[in-house]
């Protein structure tokens, strides 16, 4: 599956994989010669598959294009002719079973996880008077918890009612778990289970993916876009394990970018979780951390 993202005003994307490919365009090029470009780039894609026995599939093709919100350079009926098929534009693609819209909400995305998981907790709640407490972590863990974790550092900066959409599952899951009924209260079940509320298991996700980064456990294309902090002259700092924060202009697009978000979401750590010793240590540290932001305790 080949999809084209066109870049306009130097957009960069967080999320690349090998059969994603963007292509940055200037805003003021006319829509022919983006379309050419895309085609002759498609082209390249299909003969570097072909040298490496792939066959690119062209009904699995799909073109997404993104333009600032308020930008007049739009054209609704944008599509590329690619051998007779004509590829259009479209309002959301797939990829590694996430949904990406044009505008970046995650509200397919999101539709999408609570369809899957609440289709699994009806099941899960018909038995679940016939199986024991336990029982029924294992079922939640592995048809529920992992659906909602799946992917989850792409929805950093999604707006409060996606947020709470998302957490709605996970309260009825600690209900189901733990069979406390409709009227109680699920905050003190939420930490009897250990469980962090949705909203940080996503920070939680991003900065275990940078911590990967400064060891040397995270692939290239991540690891290149974590750059630690360099003072020209020697300060306090260096030893503080901080990292360089891109300035960006977008708050929709910019704000949310890997770089961005990492870098913020990471400096404003405590020092002793910055300079943990070991991935383990890492993950308890900061789970410990988050556990007690959420919940005050
Ligand atoms: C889920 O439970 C938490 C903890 O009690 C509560 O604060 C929150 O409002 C609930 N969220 C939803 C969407 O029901």
């Amino acid at each position: 599956m080949v999809f084209c993202f066109l870049w306009a005003f130097l957009l960069w994307f967080t999320f690349r994989t090998v059969n994603s490919t963007k292509v940055p365009v200037e805003p003021r090029q006319n829509w022919e010669d983006v379309s050419d470009k895309l085609t002759r780039c498609l082209s390249d894609i299909r003969k570097w598959m072909c040298t490496n026995l792939l066959k690119l599939n062209q009904d699995k093709t799909e073109l997404m294009v993104f333009v600032p919100r308020r930008s007049k350079f739009v054209n609704k009926n944008f599509n590329i002719n690619f051998d007779g098929n004509i590829i259009c534009d479209t309002e959301s693609v797939k990829n590694l079973g996430m949904y990406l819209d044009k505008s970046l909400t995650m509200e397919k995305q999101c539709s999408s996880v609570a369809r899957s998981c609440y289709m699994h907790l009806r099941r899960i709640g018909s038995i679940r008077p016939f199986i024991t407490e336990d029982a029924c972590k294992i079922l939640v863990n592995s048809l529920v918890t992992s659906r909602l974790d799946y992917g989850n550092a792409l929805l950093y900066g999604i707006n409060k009612q996606l947020t709470n959409k998302l957490q709605r599952i996970q309260n009825t899951t600690a209900r189901i778990i733990t069979r406390t009924r409709k009227h109680d209260h699920i905050t003190p079940v939420l930490i009897n289970l250990h469980w962090l509320p949705v909203d940080r298991r996503i920070l939680y996700k991003i900065l275990l993916n940078v911590f990967k980064c400064l060891n040397n456990l995270a692939p290239g294309y991540l690891t290149e876009l974590v750059i630690p902090y360099n003072p020209t002259r020697v300060l306090r700092s260096v030893t503080a394990n901080l990292l360089t924060v891109p300035s960006v202009r977008t708050k929709t697009y910019g704000e949310r970018r890997f770089d961005k978000a990492a870098s913020t979401l990471w400096n404003n750590l405590p020092i002793q979780l910055r300079n943990a010793k070991n991935i383990e240590c890492f993950k308890r540290l900061l789970k410990t951390h988050f556990f007690r932001q959420a919940y005050d305790l």
